[in-house]
């Protein structure tokens, strides 16, 4: 298949004669990038299906070419002791504007919105000892709870307390390293890090970032908990998204709940619009719902955001605080799944996040 690379190191090699003046710059130019010149002429002479192929490597090399004979211009202006051939009109040379990634600018508003209410942000070790992750969090050695964190464990030597050492398959592990470093309530922590489980598809990636929430104080409950998700849901997501706790169960808190959020494809309905009337008229049996169409997203209205709980008294005495003295909640959250959930944002598959195309992270 026709490369158009060649073209790149004959004209190389024709830019570095020594002999080379401005006006022997603009016949390079109309020689490969004119009408007729090299690059055209090829292009013009490959099948369509051929150009399909190499359309993009195509315009890279003209790019290219472009960019070194410009490059050479101003050298050679440089170069030459007439000043007056500096133009400075010439916009200057502007290289491609750079951004932070997705998943940086999510963790940035994560953590100012919960930086407004007082929260401090930590970001506690990604490799991390078994104790902190699994035993201190109310999960012995054995427990079947174990088994939903999946782990990487880390080639290291082992601590006859704190145990292997593995890459954190959850931020919780924070709460115990938070407890410890404050020593005395209040404590109002935001830990976002990121943590590691061996799965890999649609929605999950072997990497990815967690938050968790994390107060304890005298006479903390279940609606200080539910208060804080509440605001961190219209802040991110918009005033109209609603959250729920639905219980459930976690080793590390007592009670337990899954947090859900309402979707915000279907406005929290689980039902598209109608598309047609069919089935409405007077008389008919179907219900109300029958002749609409289910929400993909959702299925039912609700998304579920991540985990949360009132800390259970274990937890609070491995941080060494007295839990007949004080109380606290904790969340846990994906970052990644939570900034998916962004309405408009239309975005199928996390892997995409990850996946290093420049196309992806240019449309943000
Ligand atoms: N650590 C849990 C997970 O990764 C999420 C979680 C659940 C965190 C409940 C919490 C919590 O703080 O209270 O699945």
């Amino acid at each position: 298949m026709l490369s158009f690379r060649a073209f790149l190191a004959e004209l190389k090699e024709e830019l570095s004669s020594p002999e080379l003046d401005l006006s022997t710059l603009d016949r390079l130019r109309a020689k490969y990038l004119g009408r007729n010149g090299l690059v055209n002429k090829s292009f013009d002479s490959i099948s369509p299906d051929e150009k399909k192929a190499v359309g993009p490597e195509f315009n890279q090399t003209k790019k290219h070419i472009e960019d070194l004979l410009e490059d050479k211009r101003l050298r050679l202006l440089e170069q030459s002791d007439t000043a007056e051939f500096f133009d400075v009109t010439r916009s200057g040379t502007s290289f491609p504007k750079g951004s932070l990634h997705l998943v940086t600018y999510a963790v940035e508003e994560i953590t100012k919105i919960f930086e407004r209410i007082g929260f401090i942000r930590m970001s506690y070790p990604e490799v991390e000892w078994e104790y902190n992750d699994f035993e201190a969090l109310n999960m012995p050695k054995g427990h079947p709870a174990r088994d939903d964190f999946e782990t990487f464990f880390v080639e290291a030597e082992e601590d006859p307390q704190l145990g292997k050492m593995i890459l954190s398959p959850h931020t919780s592990s924070g709460q115990i390293r938070e407890m410890l470093r404050v020593k005395t309530p209040p404590m109002r922590m935001i830990n976002i890090a990121k943590c590691y489980r061996p799965n890999w598809d649609v929605s999950h990636v072997p990497m990815f970032h967690q938050f968790e929430g994390f107060v304890i104080d005298k006479d903390i409950n279940i609606t200080h908990l539910k208060g804080t998700i509440n605001y961190f849901a219209k802040e991110f997501f918009g005033e109209k998204r609603e959250i729920r706790l639905r219980p459930y169960h976690f080793q590390f808190t007592e009670p337990s709940f899954e947090v859900d959020i309402t979707c915000g494809v279907c406005g929290g309905t689980g039902f598209l619009s109608s598309p047609s009337s069919r089935g409405s008229q007077k008389g008919s049996h179907l219900g109300e719902n029958d002749n609409k169409i289910k929400c993909k997203l959702c299925k039912s209205g609700w998304l579920e955001l991540g985990g949360s709980g009132m800390i259970h008294p274990n937890v609070l005495r491995a941080g060494s605080i007295d839990p007949a003295v004080y109380s606290g909640w904790a969340f846990g959250i994906g970052v990644e799944r939570t900034f998916m959930m962004k309405e408009g944002l239309k975005l199928d598959d996390i892997r995409t996040l990850y996946s290093g195309d420049i196309r992806f992270l240019q449309q943000f």
